[in-house]
């Protein structure tokens, strides 16, 4: 391989790419649909069509993935005026804006954008998320192209000097996994990329997949390339049909670019990806599941160590990294380790995607510096709570974490734990509540989950959660003694010291959390108090 054949085949990608956007778009409008997970639930699908059908030859249609701003999907774009929750009713004006750009436009969304910083969602939602040639137009690639020029080991050190940790939850540098694998001298070597996403509360894979799929894969790419990867595996929820086709067309796109499969852009550098639909559960996220079930066995975690560097899919060395982590590292190769610590804070460096839902006015993904607060997240982009509600508590970081109350509300984002009690940020779910809703309904929504999803291996997930969901109800009923808040406080700790893998060592911590932050309240709950 040598520098300057990636670099002149990369110019010739850019090129073809640029010639055929030319040739798309010649003397005609661009008007985008927002067509995602969340406007499928307000029929996309049927608006699509009847735009399609509406507009002149002069106007070609995008179909773009949502920008996050899910509350006013669905979204149309013509040009820079920006329609919401559009209806079939609303073509005929989209289509004389064609020709008038007079037309009213949305005031609403600019303060949820505002105050976002944008890495692995820039272009999500005017980015073509069907054609590679937008993504490649708009700067795409160029961070694979980038790597390759590059030895393995360099690209492992800027990513290294870049401070980027895993977004999945666990925090771990990204870095030091494709190290371990590269120095792990035993093939083929794998990479997994965990597009899971089975926790109530987090959509923000399902965005990166459905409006920025090629920077997921770009990410993918330079990962295998660093860790010495000859194969990726890209698993995608069960359920998540639209992230896998607008997947599997990146994949058939960048393979017919020659940014997949043999001698990538000339470099040598091979690599085979394919796609894999996950078995259904919050548990097939954990890493030694998600493995289990692409070999075919049961869907339970396996003992660490080995960890999956070291044998892991096939007893081969596997890396395996989440959706976001992947799709912030193209940033770094183009723009250099510096770029990426120039947002965020020391600790964690960039930015983290946040799933906003709740009660808020403006709910959907941002993506946002580490270090912000939540009160900026809530009330700056969420606009703060809708008229007539009243903020009771945050649950933040999803059935593995647990609430805050009002008052930690100034609490910053950063990946790891929030708060010793048992919050941390996890993938980033951020779910604001009502004061009206119970603190009894929202710890037995979060452990009833823990206990549903729990797999069963050992023993004290598969006993202990579900018996955490009978003391709360016990208490609910009112029959609940101080004894049993002991117990459940008890149980909580005995199950997140005891279990086998991540889902049961944090079943607790709703639990422990809430007792915490709410332990008067929950006393004055049961009848000796
Ligand atoms: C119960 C459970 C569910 C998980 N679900 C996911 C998931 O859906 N997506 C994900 O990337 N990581 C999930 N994880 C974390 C993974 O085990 C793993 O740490 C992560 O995929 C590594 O990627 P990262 O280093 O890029 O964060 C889960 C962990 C546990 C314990
Ligand atoms: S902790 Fe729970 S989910 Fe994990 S192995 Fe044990 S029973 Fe299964």
């Amino acid at each position: 391989m040598s520098k300057q054949s990636v670099e002149s085949e990369f110019a010739g990608v850019v090129a073809s790419s640029s010639n055929n956007i030319a040739e798309k778009f010649a003397g005609k409008t661009r008007v985008t649909i927002q067509w995602s997970h969340c406007s499928a639930s307000a029929g996309v699908e049927r608006l699509a069509g009847d735009l399609d059908a509406a507009l002149p030859d002069s106007a070609v249609l995008v179909v773009a993935g949502c920008d996050g701003a899910c509350f006013e999907t669905p979204v149309v774009t013509v040009g820079a005026e920006r329609y919401v929750r559009v209806t079939s009713d609303d073509i005929s004006d989209i289509v004389s804006s064609l020709h008038d750009s007079e037309i009213e436009t949305d005031a609403d969304s600019q303060p949820f954008f505002d105050p976002q910083t944008r890495i692995a969602l820039e272009g999500c939602g005017t980015l073509d998320a069907e054609n590679i040639d937008d993504y490649i137009s708009d700067g795409g690639y160029a961070g694979l192209a980038a790597s390759l020029s590059r030895t393995p080991e360099e690209v492992i050190e800027e990513v290294k000097t870049s401070g980027l940790r895993g977004r999945g939850g666990a925090y771990f540098p990204a870095s030091l996994k494709w190290e371990a694998a590269r120095n792990v001298h035993n093939s083929p070597r794998y990479l997994i990329v965990n597009c899971e996403e089975g926790e109530p509360g987090i959509f923000k894979d399902r965005h990166l997949m459905e409006g920025v799929p090629h920077r997921i894969l770009e990410g993918a790419i330079i990962a295998s390339y660093a860790a010495g990867v000859s194969e990726a595996i890209i698993y995608i929820n069960a359920e998540a049909n639209l992230s896998a086709l607008r997947m599997e067309a990146a994949v058939l796109a960048a393979q017919e670019f020659g940014l997949l499969g043999e001698n990538i852009l000339s470099s040598g550098f091979d690599l085979q990806v394919e796609i894999r639909r996950g078995a259904g559960g919050y548990v097939c996220g954990e890493e030694t599941t998600l493995m289990n079930t692409i070999e075919g066995q049961r869907r339970e975690p396996r003992l660490r160590p080995p960890f999956p560097t070291e044998s892991g899919l096939w007893a081969k060395p596997t890396v395996i990294n989440n959706a976001e982590t992947l799709a912030s590292v193209p940033f770094i190769m183009t723009n250099g380790a510096s770029a990426l610590r120039k947002v965020g804070i020391e600790s964690d460096p960039g930015t983290k995607i946040i799933s906003l839902s709740g009660i808020v006015n403006r709910t959907g993904v941002a993506e946002v510096a580490m270090g912000t607060t939540l009160r900026a997240v809530i009330d700056e982009i969420g606009g703060g709570p809708r008229e007539g509600c009243k903020i009771g508590m945050l649950g933040v970081g999803g059935p593995s974490s647990g609430v805050l109350p009002i008052s930690m509300i100034d609490t910053q984002i950063k990946g790891g734990m929030l708060h010793d009690a048992g919050v941390m940020l996890g993938a980033g779910g951020l779910i604001v509540l009502d004061e009206k809703v119970g603190l009894l309904e929202v710890m037995r929504n979060l452990a009833a989950f823990n206990a549903d999803e729990s797999c069963g291996k050992c023993t004290p997930c598969r006993e202990g959660t579900p018996r955490m969901v009978d003391l709360i109800d016990k208490i609910a009923a009112g029959d609940g003694k101080s004894k049993d808040i002991e117990e459940l406080e008890y149980l909580a700790r005995v199950v997140n010291s005891a279990s086998l893998c991540g889902l049961g060592q944090a079943a607790g911590n709703p639990i422990l959390s809430a007792l915490h932050f709410f332990g008067d309240e929950m006393a004055l709950l049961t009848s000796d108090s």
